[in-house]
């Protein structure tokens, strides 16, 4: 079976790209971590691959003059590195579709809420504020709307009373260096079987 070859897309602090790190170096992911690219020059994904030993590099957003000349060079640089797996892991920007069909059906999404519930960039806030009594985590494909490609998996964590949305986001967020890395490398097994909405997963 052909190696697939991860690029990794992060914007902040890049705990996901760490559980990932830790899973390919563990052999759990028996595939290549090729490049970290971030679109923020302070984020902290950014020293996590450095120490890992991964080429990784800052595409800034905000040196870019339009959404066109950042994507193109989030492309040639992915590319370049010959990324065959794009994992966005807490990628705080929506890819155009442009961008989504370079890799068709080749771009992974953690979204920390269970879709499609809850979409968005204040997943945990708008959680606590429907008054909802479970919420989670989903791992899935990325197509040309906004969190709304085939879902690969889920995992449902309680909502407390007494929840903060940084006392929710913590309990979903063991859920999410759990699942994240199961979910590529049933990827990259090539143990995902995509039917319209529907991801099968092979045995
Ligand atoms: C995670 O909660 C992820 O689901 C969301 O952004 C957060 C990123 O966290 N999209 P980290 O950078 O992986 O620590």
């Amino acid at each position: 079976m052909r190696k697939e070859v991860l690029g990794i897309l992060c914007s902040g602090r890049g705990t996901n790209l760490e559980s990932i790190i830790k899973a390919q170096k563990q052999g759990e992911i028996r595939a290549e971590i090729a490049v970290v690219l971030t679109d923020k020059p302070e984020a902290k994904a950014l020293e996590r691959a450095a120490q890992a030993g991964i080429a990784h590099h800052c595409v800034d957003r905000k040196a870019c003059a339009t959404r066109e000349e950042f994507e193109e060079k989030l492309v040639a640089a992915l590319e370049e590195a010959g990324v065959t797996l794009v994992v966005l892991a807490g990628f705080m920007r929506i890819l155009s579709p442009y961008f989504v069909r370079k890799f068709c059906g080749r771009i992974l999404n953690i979204h920390p809420s269970l879709l499609p519930s809850f979409g968005g960039a204040h997943a945990h806030r708008d959680v606590l504020a429907y008054g909802v009594k479970v919420s989670g985590c989903t791992i899935h494909f990325v197509d040309e709307g906004m969190d709304s490609g085939p879902i690969i998996l889920q995992a449902a964590v309680p909502v407390m009373d007494d929840d903060t949305e940084d006392t929710l986001a913590a309990r979903v967020l063991e859920q999410e260096h759990i699942l994240y890395p199961r979910a590529i490398a049933l990827y990259v097994d090539g143990r995902l079987k995509v039917e319209g909405r529907h991801v099968t997963i092979l045995k």
